[in-house]
């Protein structure tokens, strides 16, 4: 018998684990694939969301460096980052997750609600080309992951203010995948991925007044121990954060939901993308997460 073995049975796990050792899961990091576009061209020009003031200043430069903090944040993860040439005159090119979304071998290309922004499906569709997708258009409105998160083997479905609950039916045809549709009510949270974040394959978190009663009995249904936040951390679009299944890398604002992640067993980060909250986007608008 090793000393270890002693130790352990003077101190059984059970006597001495914390009372809140169903919150201690062990997590587990998975490296990942992201597409981001640098905000070569991002201003606030025009406001198609609550959060765009025209009137308020926009610093690109320190967008870049906030940006740039983001990709080095994931390098040192391990992660994979790839990017998508921005182009001139699409100021929120630089909200990659908006351009579509790449899951089961298939790629569907966003179609913009607004027409500022329907010159980047091209731009997207042909980034998906290049990297040996066919991109999949739709009929009705989509935004890419801004409204389609992928948990698992299942899609979360936005909808309310910009993709089309009719497009739901479509994407669910062309990735192969369930989809669960969810309606979003207050107009702060137009896309999905400012009033929910995927965590990990079982795990998410989510801003209760967002949804619709139906939609939050169903997100209650399929996720009883989901991480539910306060208004504080929704109100810094808290909730746009990216997770490796261990480390969620969320706005820097969002203290309570980073309390809330260590007490689950995550490892929060928080990284700062103020100039980009300006067109109403934070770290996961400005990260198209790649499944393969
Ligand atoms: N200004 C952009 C818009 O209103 C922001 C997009 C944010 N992206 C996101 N995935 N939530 O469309």
């Amino acid at each position: 018998m090793s000393i270890s073995d002693v130790a352990t049975e003077r101190a059984p796990v059970s006597q001495t684990a914390p009372v809140s050792d169903v919150a201690k899961t062990p997590r587990k990091a998975s490296p990942r694939h992201y597409a981001m576009t640098p905000p070569t061209f991002f201003t606030v020009e025009y406001a198609i969301n609550p959060w765009m003031d025209t009137s308020k200043p926009v610093d690109t430069h320190l967008a870049m460096n906030q940006w740039e903090s983001l990709r080095q944040t994931y390098k040192e993860l391990g992660h994979t980052v790839e990017l998508v040439e921005p182009v001139e005159g699409l100021p929120d090119m630089v909200y990659a997750a908006n351009g579509g979304l790449i899951v089961n071998g298939k790629a569907v290309v966003a179609k913009f609600a607004y027409p500022q922004r329907a010159g980047e499906s091209a731009a997207y569709a042909a980034w998906m080309a290049r990297h040996g997708y066919e991109p999949v258009e739709t009929h009705y409105v989509n935004e890419g992951q801004g409204d389609l998160l992928v948990v698992g083997s299942i899609v979360l479905a936005g909808y309310g203010f910009r993709t089309d609950r009719r497009a739901h039916d479509e994407i669910a045809a062309a990735v192969g995948m369930p989809l669960v549709s969810l309606e979003l009510i207050d107009p702060r949270f137009y896309h999905l991925d400012t009033a929910l974040a995927v965590l990990d394959d079982t795990t998410v978190a989510y801003y209760p007044p967002a949804f619709s009663d139906e939609s939050r009995s169903r997100l209650l249904e399929l996720f009883p121990d989901a991480i539910e936040v306060a208004a504080a951390d929704a109100d810094v679009l808290g909730l746009n954060a990216v997770s490796d299944g261990l480390h969620v890398v969320h706005p820097a604002a969002a203290t309570g939901f980073a309390d809330q992640l260590a007490d689950a067993g995550f490892e929060p980060i928080g990284v700062d993308l103020s100039e980009l909250l300006k067109g109403g986007g934070s770290i996961k608008c400005c990260t198209l997460e790649v499944y393969s």
